[in-house]
Order: structure tokens, then C-alpha cells, then sequence
């Protein structure tokens, strides 16, 4: 968690500002309310589903989220992401702003956190972290163990001010400690416990059964012809998305040999670390991880998770591809893909090509990520 401790340092002053703020608004911190979870719940979440194969989670995840992982560490991660307890007064829990139905995304530019205050970027969808290594729109994270409890000390997002605050107030609710003891065998709660449940749960979310994954197995029999076209273009060396948008998340993984990815990881500015300028500004008002690169998205379930880009700058697919058709900015920094020379270079497309793209993008749909009730929220009974 050594980012988590850059970023508390970092957001510090910020934070008691903001907390002082919040006091002086509402001095009580309200006391935990009386809805518990439904605890029956008995979901197999470490079974998933890749190529029509079932396969066990466990092959995938790299970090030490891995350790003790058990369906009841994953149920605890579930009801932790649900909860709104985990926010100081009570009012947000992660699901407030990556909602089961939009893939786990925001449907606005920039979501409300505790304190009516608002996200300064608009919240991505989460999905498959287990194959990904490049979190937040400037890749300042590398693994979900590392990322998740940033927004809990969030002052916008979530404004727990410290662990101990958290852990108090968890071990005060009438069905915390058991959930522990359950998961992790024994009823103390700590920081490390909760941000390794949050991980397991994050892990669990994996979406690999989009009709795209079904045409994987059957050489895309599948489509339709404008799907296919849609595909082909896609994958072109005319419009090249999939240089960017690459691997089994359409994302830029942060790999060595990669040509977005840095060999190392941290907070190292100048590592590009997957991340790339597509030319949407002149001049930044935010530069995201420096010279206006951010962090190069999934593109899976995107039909879902509008507004686009870090700050939801557009509402449709249409204006997304119309970016790359029309809009391409000449920035210093422009990735070289979209350059012709010292010239900005719009990709042009017919009318026909750009419905063929938006109608490839909605392949990568997957309807069971967003209708699983083992991903739903176990405060609503
Ligand atoms: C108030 C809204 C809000 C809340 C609450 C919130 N998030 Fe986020 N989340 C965001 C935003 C905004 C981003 C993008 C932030 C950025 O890039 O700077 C994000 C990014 C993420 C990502 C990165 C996804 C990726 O692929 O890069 C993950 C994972 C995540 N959040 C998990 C969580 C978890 C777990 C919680 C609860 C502990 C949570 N979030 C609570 C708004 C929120
Ligand atoms: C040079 C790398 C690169 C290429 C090539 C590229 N993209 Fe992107 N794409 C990005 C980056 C980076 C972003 C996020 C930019 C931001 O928010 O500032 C993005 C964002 C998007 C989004 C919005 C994602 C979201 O969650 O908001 C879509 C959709 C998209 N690209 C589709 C495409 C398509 C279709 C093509 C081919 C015509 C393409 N991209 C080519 C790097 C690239």
C-alpha cells in the first residue's frame, strides 16, 4: 500500500480542510444506521466463465489478494463495497458511483461523494483488474490490492480521515466481526483485512461473456456483417484502436515491451505507464498522468459506462468516434498514431464506417456482469 501512503501524505492538508469544512457543517459524524446486509447468500464468486470454459479466479489473480481468498472473503469484499458505512456519514458506498448496472461506472461526468462535493474525474468502470495492472485515468495505481483503499480516505469520495476511525466504526456494527471471523478467522478488524476483502470482491468481477467473447469461440459466426466490418476496421492499420485499445480488456496493459507500457511501477511521472494523448485539447486544464496522456480505458461493456473520456466530455459513442473522425487536437504531445507530419491527422470516416465501429464496440457488451445477483447489492432485500 505504499501509494495509499504517497496519497494520503499528498491529500492530507487537503483532507482536514475539507473534513474541518464537513464538521463545522454537521458536527455529529452520524452513528451507524441499523440496515444490515442479507447474509444468506451462499454465491460460488470464485467461478468464472472464459471462452465457454468455467475456471477458477485464483488462476488469474496476481497480487497478495490471493492468500485466504474463500467465497466468504469474497461475500465480506462484496457487502464492504455496498456499504455506506464505510464513508464517515454515512451517505456512500463504492456502489454509489460504479453501479452493477452500468458495468460498474457512473452515468454522470463526475460523481458526488460524501460530502456533496464532487469527483474531479468521471468514475470508471471496474472490470477484470485481474487482468490489469494500469488503475486510474493516470495509471497511479498497479493492482486493486494496492487501489483499494484510496477512496475510502478519499476526502471527495469517501472522507474516512484514518484507519483507526474505520476500523472502530466496522467493529461497532452488530454483523461485522462474525463476517470477519468468518472470512479471515478471527473477529479483529484491520485496515489490511478490509482492503484485502474489498480486492477479493473486486477480483470476482470479471466479465468475459460479451458476444465477442462467444464469437471467439466461433470464428465470430456470431456477428452480423456490419459487427464484423465493424471488427475489421477496428483492427486495421488504417484506424489502428487496437494498437491502443489492445489485449483482452481492449486497454494498454502497463508491460514492459508494450510500446505504452513503463518497466517499472510507482508514481514516476515520465512513465508513461499505458497512458496516451489523443489530441481532445490544445491545452489541458488537466494533464493527467503529464502533457495531457490518460491512462488508455478498457473499451468492454463501453456501451454502458457514458459519458466518455476522463471527464465525460461526450455522451455517445457517436461523439467519441466523431472525436477521432473530426475533432483530433494538434497537442504537442498528440500520440504519434494520430499525426501526419506536424499535423493533427483525423481519421475521416464515412458515415458507414463510424455506425460499423459503434456496432463492433456494442459487442463487447456483457450482459451478465450487470444481471448477476451475486454481484448485486446485499442491502436491498
Ligand atoms: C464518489 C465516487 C466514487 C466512490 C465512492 C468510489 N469511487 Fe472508485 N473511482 C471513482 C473515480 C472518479 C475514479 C477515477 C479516479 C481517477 O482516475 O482519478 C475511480 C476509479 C476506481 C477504480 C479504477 C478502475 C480502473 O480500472 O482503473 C477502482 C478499481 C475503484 N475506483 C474502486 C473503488 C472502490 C473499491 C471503492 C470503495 C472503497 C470506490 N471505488 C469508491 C469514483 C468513486
Ligand atoms: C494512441 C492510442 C489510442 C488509439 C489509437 C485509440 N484510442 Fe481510444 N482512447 C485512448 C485514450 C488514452 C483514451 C482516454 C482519453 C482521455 O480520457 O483523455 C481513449 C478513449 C476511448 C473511448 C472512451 C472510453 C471511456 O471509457 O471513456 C473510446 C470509446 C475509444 N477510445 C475508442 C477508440 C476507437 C474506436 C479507436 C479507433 C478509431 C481508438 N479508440 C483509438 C487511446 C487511444
Amino acid at each position: 500500500m505504499k501509494n495509499a501512503g504517497n496519497f494520503i501524505k499528498t491529500g492530507l492538508s487537503l483532507t482536514l480542510f475539507c473534513s474541518v469544512l464537513f464538521i463545522a457543517c454537521d458536527r455529529r459524524i452520524s452513528t451507524p444506521s441499523s440496515d444490515s446486509p442479507n447474509l444468506n447468500d451462499n454465491y460460488d464468486y470464485l467461478k468464472v466463465q472464459e471462452s465457454g470454459k468455467t475456471r477458477n479466479i485464483t488462476e488469474f489473480i496476481k497480487d497478495g489478494s490471493r492468500d485466504g481468498l474463500s467465497n466468504k472473503s469474497v461475500q465480506l469484499g462484496r457487502i464492504l463495497f455496498y456499504d455506506k458505512k464505510l464513508s464517515i456519514n454515512n451517505t456512500i458506498s463504492c456502489a454509489s458511483c460504479h453501479k452493477q448496472s452500468l458495468a460498474f461506472a457512473d452515468n454522470v461526468n463526475f460523481s458526488t461523494g460524501f460530502g456533496n462535493l464532487l469527483t474531479t474525474r468521471n468514475s470508471m468502470s471496474i472490470l477484470n483488474p485481474v487482468n490489469n495492472n494500469n488503475m486510474f485515468w493516470d495509471s497511479r495505481a498497479s493492482s486493486p490490492l494496492e487501489l483499494s483503499l484510496m477512496p475510502v480516505f478519499n476526502h471527495i469520495e469517501m472522507g474516512m480521515e484514518n484507519d483507526q476511525m474505520l476500523v472502530t466504526k466496522l467493529s461497532k456494527t452488530s454483523y461485522y466481526p462474525d463476517l470477519f471471523e468468518d472470512a479471515f478467522g478471527d473477529r479483529t478488524i484491520t485496515r489490511e483485512k478490509i482492503s484485502k476483502a474489498v480486492t477479493q470482491f473486486l477480483n470476482c468481477l470479471f466479465s468475459k461473456e460479451s458476444k465477442f467473447d462467444q464469437g471467439l469461440q466461433n470464428n465470430f459466426a456470431n456477428f452480423t456483417p456490419l459487427e464484423l466490418y465493424g471488427k475489421q476496421l477496428f483492427f486495421s492499420d488504417q484506424l489502428k484502436c487496437s494498437e491502443c485499445h489492445s489485449g483482452t480488456n481492449f486497454s494498454a496493459p502497463d508491460a514492459p515491451g508494450s510500446p505504452y507500457g513503463g518497466s517499472t511501477f510507482g508514481n514516476d511521472a515520465s512513465n508513461p505507464r499505458g497512458t496516451a494523448n489523443i489530441g481532445l485539447d490544445v491545452s489541458y486544464k488537466d494533464n493527467g498522468r503529464g502533457n495531457g496522456k490518460f491512462k488508455i480505458p478498457s473499451l468492454r461493456n463501453i456501451e454502458l459506462t457514458g459519458p466518455y473520456m476522463h471527464d465525460g466530455r461526450f455522451t455517445t459513442l457517436e461523439q467519441v468516434i466523431n472525436h477521432y473522425s473530426e475533432g483530433i487536437q494538434n497537442h504537442p504531445s498528440l500520440d504519434e498514431k494520430f499525426r501526419d507530419g506536424m499535423k493533427a491527422k483525423k481519421l475521416n470516416l464515412s458515415e458507414n464506417d463510424k455506425v460499423a465501429l459503434i456496432a463492433f464496440l456494442k459487442t463487447l457488451t456483457d450482459k451478465n456482469l450487470i444481471t448477476n445477483p451475486k454481484f448485486s447489492d446485499p442491502f436491498k432485500n
